[in-house]
């Protein structure tokens, strides 16, 4: 579909760059408001390549001169880059440039946090830092010289030279120049060393601010245990001499897999017991893990161009993944994952900003690091694993890593490596990559002589660009169970590729009750009409731990419907099957702290939507305070026991067996606030000695209208840790009650420490608002002015975070026509801002549709 917006960027147009790059020098002289930086690098023609205009982009750079071949020359300059005429042969360009990180609010490029210079280039930053082909299938060496007045002066690869006042660095690696990093800074190295498989010996670093040098050591064994984990499970090594990690305050996203220096948001490496929760601890140990991962998918083997992110991400996502299964918990991780992805990914793949997983057209690609490419990405590889088999994965993996090594790939060089070693033809898998939109599965059972009869038949909702779908390969893990919940028939893979198809189970003693989509085979959303005593007997019975989990699941969502509908009161047999899987001690902790949890309530509001209903906030809230309120009642006797089945008597430890007793009390907790008024959350508040205890005590209170003087406490003795600090904006702003939610954020919004050019402290305030379902959706609209208010007044500053915050209307046209009314308002406020920036001009007028 051509649209008529001048900017867009189509996946059919791609060419390559008429030109290769042999070498790339850098020279740095840092100034906080004029850094120089001089390049001079090799040009040669391309020979693949028909098109040889020579055009570098460059964006908010002053060029101070330009040479070609030692020759000035005076390029042609826009505000997006230069052309020159170059020599039809090898030729050398250099230039110099000056650029003003002190004022970068952006975060991309070369920019300041705290004293310390730092960059960021993915995906277009390297244009704003100095003229070049900025896309990631231009790879070359690196040779980078820094010189500034700064104790640490880092860059990728390895240190060939240093002295008082400069360094370096040497990256013997081709790489694109979205993985170019720059770091100098007042900083503290926590050092460590690992020796690779082949007896390479590695100096690890994790780089902070002084101050934080205690909150590094758990970032440095999970660094550890994932270069031992790539070389044991893809036989992965390492490749240069060191490997740096900096912890940076003032970070767009999560992390970045530059070669050889990853830079981290602080939130996504600094941890400690005090300060950090074990939900912490887990993000951090998956965040280093996938950055390190990326060293082999992603940089050794990148992308040809930027549609094909999910080509690093889906697969680094799929890695860090098994990661933490193989670390932790299969089952838990599975069970997290699917919530995640069904918070994330399924109302974006359901709403006006779905798009395929390999996008084919975009404005600003910032505004594709979606949960889509990522999440739904790593999906469509597990998929791919469960059809072919876990030998042949592995073999198509070593062939991929071979085959590709130091190219820029797209997903057909991915799809056939599984081709290449299995003989599969993978055309119809290949829709996942181009298809967006959620399948729904319908599932029809039949029972005669004997004989088990699945009837599976599949359909893809209209999306933006895409009113037909086709059918897609569904791989549907199916197991079947006797009368005495004993497996008949263990778990078989299904085969969907058809609009509608039967499968067959024969000489079948009684009828089964079958167990569809065990592990969640297929993000897909299951349509199953069953009676909810055979989703009871699942969940009592299910012998695979994801689909006990969600027969659960279905059960809570299909009493919360009924009761928000028909003003039901709470379904008994889903009560009496959670009390009895609470009450199994053989369970992991972790696992009856997750069937404790409920649909969140824009999930039930989404489930509403699609059978045809209005949601309405305030009823979806009611709903849940019921049911869990009943809940409480019907645990009452149990509780105790729960409380004392989770408790820890060694010292703190995040690991995944003390941090699932820590959630195990925490939801137990969250019952007994319900029942005593606090008094339990208040103890456990006055004695917790780790964070993980702390807030989930001050959660409790704060959901049950109490806990001020807990809150002014915990802002007293943590207003100087900024980390700690988001979490008591975030707190606040997502769990207010309804009624009070636009008041306090708005109020918290002129607090002093709301540093709002800050993405951790603004996503903290504003995304918790937005987290807060009902609350968000206030009747007035207050909180859907008070987000436009500070959309606005964020973009100019930095647009890529304020672009992603606009995702908090995506849902916006499920709700009734006054709430419609108050968000559009909101909604062409925004785009009606002048100068707003082209981030936030592409999100909101798809969001608008
Ligand atoms: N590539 C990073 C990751 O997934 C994410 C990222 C994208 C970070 C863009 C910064 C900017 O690991
Ligand atoms: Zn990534």
């Amino acid at each position: 579909m051509r649209d008529a917006a001048p900017n867009t960027i189509y996946l059919s147009d791609y060419s390559p760059f008429g030109f290769l790059v042999d070498s790339v020098h850098l020279t740095f002289d840092l100034a906080p408001h004029a850094t120089r930086v001089t390049s001079r690098i090799a040009f040669r023609p391309n020979p693949q390549a028909t098109d040889r205009t020579f055009f570098l982009h460059g964006e908010e750079l002053k060029l101070i001169r330009a040479s070609i071949d030692g020759a000035e020359i005076t390029p042609d300059v826009t505000d997006k880059g230069l052309t020159a005429s170059v020599p039809d042969a090898p030729f050398v360009w250099e230039a110099e440039v000056e650029i003003d990180p002190g004022n970068n609010t952006a975060l991309e490029g070369l920019y300041m946090s705290n004293g310390m210079y730092c960059t960021q280039c993915e995906a277009e930053g390297f244009r704003k830092i100095t003229f070049y082909p900025d896309r990631p299938d231009v790879m070359s060496t690196f040779t980078v010289r820094i010189n500034g007045d700064l104790p640490v002066l880092l860059s990728n690869g390895n240190p060939t030279g240093k002295g008082e006042g400069w360094a370096e660095w040497t990256d013997p690696w081709p790489k694109p120049a979205y993985l170019f990093a720059l770091v100098a800074g007042e900083l503290l190295a926590h050092s460590d060393s690992f020796t690779t498989l082949s007896g390479r010996h590695v100096d690890l670093n994790l780089w902070v601010r002084p101050g934080d040098e205690g909150k590094c050591a758990f970032g440095m064994e999970a660094l550890k245990r994932s270069m031992k984990w790539d070389e044991d499970v893809y036989g992965r090594e390492y490749d240069l001499d060191v490997f740096n990690i900096v912890a940076v305050d003032d970070f767009n996203m999560g992390a970045m897999e530059n070669k050889g220096l990853n830079i981290f948001n602080s939130s996504a490496v600094l941890a400690s017991p005090e300060t950090s929760t074990d939900a912490n601890f887990e993000r951090i140990e998956a965040i280093i893990a996938h950055e390190y991962f990326h060293n082999w998918t992603g940089n050794r083997i990148t992308c040809r161009d930027w549609f094909q992110l999910c080509l690093k991400e889906g697969l680094t996502v799929f890695r860090d993944a098994q990661f933490t299964s193989d670390m932790r918990s299969a089952p838990v991780k599975r069970i997290h994952d699917v919530i995640d992805l069904r918070a994330r990914q399924f109302p974006e793949d359901n709403g006006p900003l779905s798009h395929p997983v390999r996008p084919e057209s975009f404005q600003e690609i910032n505004n594709f690091y979606t949960a889509t490419v990522y999440e739904k990405g790593a999906e469509v590889i597990g998929m791919l694993k469960t059809l072919v088999g876990d030998d042949a994965y592995s073999k198509a993996l070593d062939l991929y890593f071979e085959r590709h090594d130091g190219q820029a790939c797209t997903i057909e060089d991915w799809l056939k490596v599984f081709e290449d070693t299995t003989g599969r033809d993978l055309a119809q898998f290949k829709r996942w990559y181009s298809q967006s939109g959620t399948p729904r599965v319908k599932v029809e059972e039949d029972w005669a002589d004997g004989t088990f009869t699945l009837t599976l038949s599949q359909s893809t909702p209209p999306t933006p660009g895409q009113p037909e779908k086709l059918p897609q390969v569904i791989p549907v893990a199916v197991g079947l169970l006797g009368p005495n919940g004993d497996e008949v028939r263990g778990t078989e893979v299904l085969e969907l590729t058809e609009a509608r198809q039967n499968f067959t189970f024969e000489g079948l003693a009684t009828r089964p009750v079958a167990s569809i989509l065990r592990g969640f085979s297929a993000p897909v959303i299951l349509d199953h009409d069953r009676p909810n005593a055979e989703r009871a007997f699942l969940l009592a019975h299910d012998t695979d731990p994801f689909n006990r989990w969600e027969a659960g699941r279905t059960l809570a969502q299909d009493t919360l419907l009924r009761m928000i509908t028909q003003d039901a009161a709470p379904d008994a047999e889903y009560l009496d099957g959670l009390l009895a899987v609470l009450r199994d001690a053989d369970l992991d902790p972790a696992y009856r702290a997750l069937m404790l949890g409920l649909p969140t309530q824009s999930e039930l509001a989404a489930a509403l939507h699609e059978q045809g209903e209005t949601p309405d906030p305030m009823a979806i809230w009611r709903a849940v305070e019921t049911l869990r309120q009943a809940t409480a009642q019907h645990m009452q006797d149990l509780l105790p026991r729960l409380h004392s089945e989770a408790l820890v008597d060694s010292p703190y430890s995040p690991d995944a067996e003390q941090a699932g007793k820590r959630a195990l009390g925490s939801a137990a907790l969250a019952l007994t606030t319900r029942l005593d008024g606090g008094a339990m959350a208040a103890e456990v508040y006055a004695k917790a000695d780790n964070m993980t205890l702390q807030l989930s005590a001050l959660s409790c209170l704060l959901r049950a209208g109490k806990g001020q003087s807990e809150l002014a406490a915990f802002y007293d003795q943590w207003h100087d840790d900024r980390l700690v600090l988001d979490k008591w904006f975030g707190l606040q702003a997502s769990l207010a009650a309804p009624d009070d939610a636009p008041r306090i954020a708005r109020t918290l919004s002129e607090h002093p420490d709301f540093n709002w050019k800050n993405p951790n402290r603004f996503r903290a305030l504003i995304g918790g608002l937005a987290m807060n379902h009902a609350g968000f959706h206030h009747a007035g609209g207050a909180s859907y002015a008070l987000l436009a208010d500070w959309l606005i007044r964020l973009d100019p500053v930095n647009p890529q975070t304020t672009a992603r915050m606009c995702t908090a209307f995506q849902t916006w046209k499920r709700y009734d026509a006054d709430r419609q009314d108050l968000i559009r308002t909101q909604l062409s406020r925004i785009a009606e801002t002048p100068n707003l920036s082209r981030d936030t001009t592409e999100m909101i007028s798809r969001i608008l549709g």
